[in-house]
């Protein structure tokens, strides 16, 4: 075998230069000028984006070498090593993940059938080990010179993605171009990160959009980062740069177990300001028309900065998100009142249900939190189907068995009492805050409703109303009825809620419920 020197002057074999040479090579991507336009672009590269990602040195690559079959317009003298898209494995403080991260460098990080031979390899390693699969997508979408195989590449992965929804945590970021069926494999997965200004998601773009609608619409406006987290709900978390993106990513995994058989990690507990905390007794005011900010309440109620939102600048009435509790992690769902003052839509409806579901799947313990005067009104809302929207948030609360919690602050009104997690859906544990009202409808349309011919006929209506306002107030517009039946199980001072939800939870963590068995369910989509 001959040899050759390397610096320090020592021997190495040929064969061992040839795989240092290979591994070089394949760390070049598309090659020096093109990872300079990447850059130029506010962009990182595949693998800088590995490196931010996983902890310092635990990324193992597999695939290196792996470069394409086709032939067709020359693509025979073009084969760079790893075909476009970096794989393999690593961790994130210390737990491990399966990561694939799009070389833009290299076709335009286009996919081909071996490039999607690549993803599937991890996806089924991140199945059978039971370990998250995080995707950096950054690519052109099908390669185009070869047709229908990078088509099938594509559907191999969507069933993959399907296969693995509710086994694993999927995670997709948009660090790029993201057009056409490619759009499928992060709508499949759990979360979607986009970066602003460089990351982009439609299913034709703007030229299409042009011919087919003569609509004349930016790739930003049509499918950017605020347009996904704002308007389509597509996307959860919307970023500022490459590395807050993957940063953010790292922080999201901390809330997650590894996979559907496993429980969320705990941290060490912090608590809460206690100025936070204590604030919560006066925080509701008087006047039920006035709002209030709920995430008050998850901060006096959470550990100390552990809540973490989740598509936060969509349907506002509606918040959801991680948090931990006594270190432990927990899903929380909360009307909002200070965005139309709290009412279940079409949106706020899809954006839980979806969030309830995931924690389910995942042994996310639920929090919610209650302060809803019902469902939008409006023929918007009717002709959109507010129906089925509002029965899937129904159906995943009815058909979560992880333990779920119930605080209502103040309005529990009508159907959205039932759906907000109410005891006849098998909650665990229901309180209210002594300024709960929990009852068919608000006291003034209440007593508009029941009384309208005793108002019409009275001397003087505006006084005889708020006479029997003040009636109904007394007999509904509070949580006694509700706790006298049962329905709930205390009412609680505000300032108490941490403690109680902690005793509440823990006596819950062994819970076990099941639902029937089926096939599979049939949920109202
Ligand atoms: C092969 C591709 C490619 C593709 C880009 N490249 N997209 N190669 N297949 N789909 C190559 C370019 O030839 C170029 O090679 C390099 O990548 C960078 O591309 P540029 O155009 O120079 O970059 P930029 O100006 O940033 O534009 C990026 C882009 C544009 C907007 C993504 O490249 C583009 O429109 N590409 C085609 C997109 C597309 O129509 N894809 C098919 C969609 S249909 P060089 O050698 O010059 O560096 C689809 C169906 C999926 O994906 C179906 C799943 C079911």
């Amino acid at each position: 075998m001959s040899t050759m020197n390397d610096e320090k002057g020592e021997h190495r074999s040929e064969k061992v230069e040839q795989l240092l040479k290979l591994r070089a090579q394949a760390k070049e991507g598309g090659g020096e000028a093109r990872i300079k336009r990447q850059h130029d672009k506010g962009k990182l590269t595949a693998r800088e984006r590995i490196q931010l990602l996983l902890d310092p040195g635990s990324f193992q690559e597999i695939d290196a070498f792996v470069t394409h079959r086709s032939s067709a317009f020359g693509l025979h003298e073009q084969k760079i090593l790893g075909d476009g898209v970096i794989t393999g494995s690593g961790c994130i403080d210390g737990r491990p993940v399966y990561v694939y991260s799009q070389d833009f460098t290299v076709f335009g990080g286009s996919l081909s059938e071996t490039h999607a031979e690549k993803i599937c390899k991890i996806m089924d390693l991140a199945m059978k080990n039971g370990h998250p699969i995080i995707g950096l997508n950054d690519s052109g979408g099908a390669r185009i010179q070869e047709g229908v195989s990078s088509l099938g590449g594509y559907a191999e992965v969507f069933w993959r993605n399907s296969m693995a929804s509710g086994v694993i945590p999927q995670i997709s970021a948009i660090m790029g171009p993201c057009a056409g069926g490619a759009v499928y494999s992060p709508a499949l997965t759990d979360f979607i990160y986009m970066v602003q200004d460089s990351s982009y998601m439609f299913v034709t773009g703007p030229n299409v959009v042009k011919t087919v609608t003569h609509e004349e619409v930016s790739s930003e406006e049509l499918g950017g980062a605020a347009t996904h987290t704002q308007k389509s709900g597509v996307a959860h978390f919307s970023t500022p740069n490459d590395a807050i993106c993957l940063r953010d990513i790292r922080k999201l995994m901390g809330y997650l177990p590894s996979n559907c058989e496993e429980k969320p990690p705990v941290q060490p507990v912090k608590k809460p300001d206690s100025a936070k905390a204590e604030a919560l007794d006066t925080l509701v005011p008087e006047n039920p028309n006035k709002p209030y900010d709920m995430k008050e309440v998850i901060e006096g109620v959470v550990d100390g900065e552990s809540f973490y939102e989740v598509q936060p600048e969509y349907a506002a009435n509606m918040i959801t998100g991680f948090a931990r509790l006594d270190g432990a992690p927990i899903g929380v769902v909360a009307n909002q009142p200070l965005a139309l003052a709290g009412v279940l839509c079409i949106e706020s409806s899809l954006k839980a249900a979806r969030f309830v579901r995931f924690c389910d799947a995942f042994n996310i313990p639920l929090l919610v939190l209650v302060d809803v005067p019902g469902f939008l009104p409006g023929t918007d809302q009717e002709w959109g189907g507010i129906i089925k929207h509002g029965a899937k948030l129904l159906y995943a609360l009815c058909e979560a068995t992880v333990p779920k919690c119930t605080v209502i602050t103040r309005k529990a009104y009508g159907g959205a009492y039932d759906v907000m997690n109410s005891k006849h859906i098998r909650a665990d544990y229901n309180v209210a805050w002594p300024t709960a009202e929990i009852a068919v409808m608000g006291t003034k349309g209440a007593v508009e409703i029941i009384f309208r011919q005793e108002i019409a006929a009275a001397s003087d209506p505006a006084a005889k109303q708020a006479e029997l306002e003040a009636q109904y107030a007394q007999e509904f517009a509070h949580p006694y009825k509700a706790a006298s039946r049962g329905f709930i199980d205390d009412v609680i001072l505000p300032s108490e809620t941490r403690d109680k939800l902690i005793h509440a939870f823990k006596m819950s963590a062994n819970k076990v419920d099941s639902v029937p068995r089926k096939k599979h369910d049939n949920l109202p989509l």
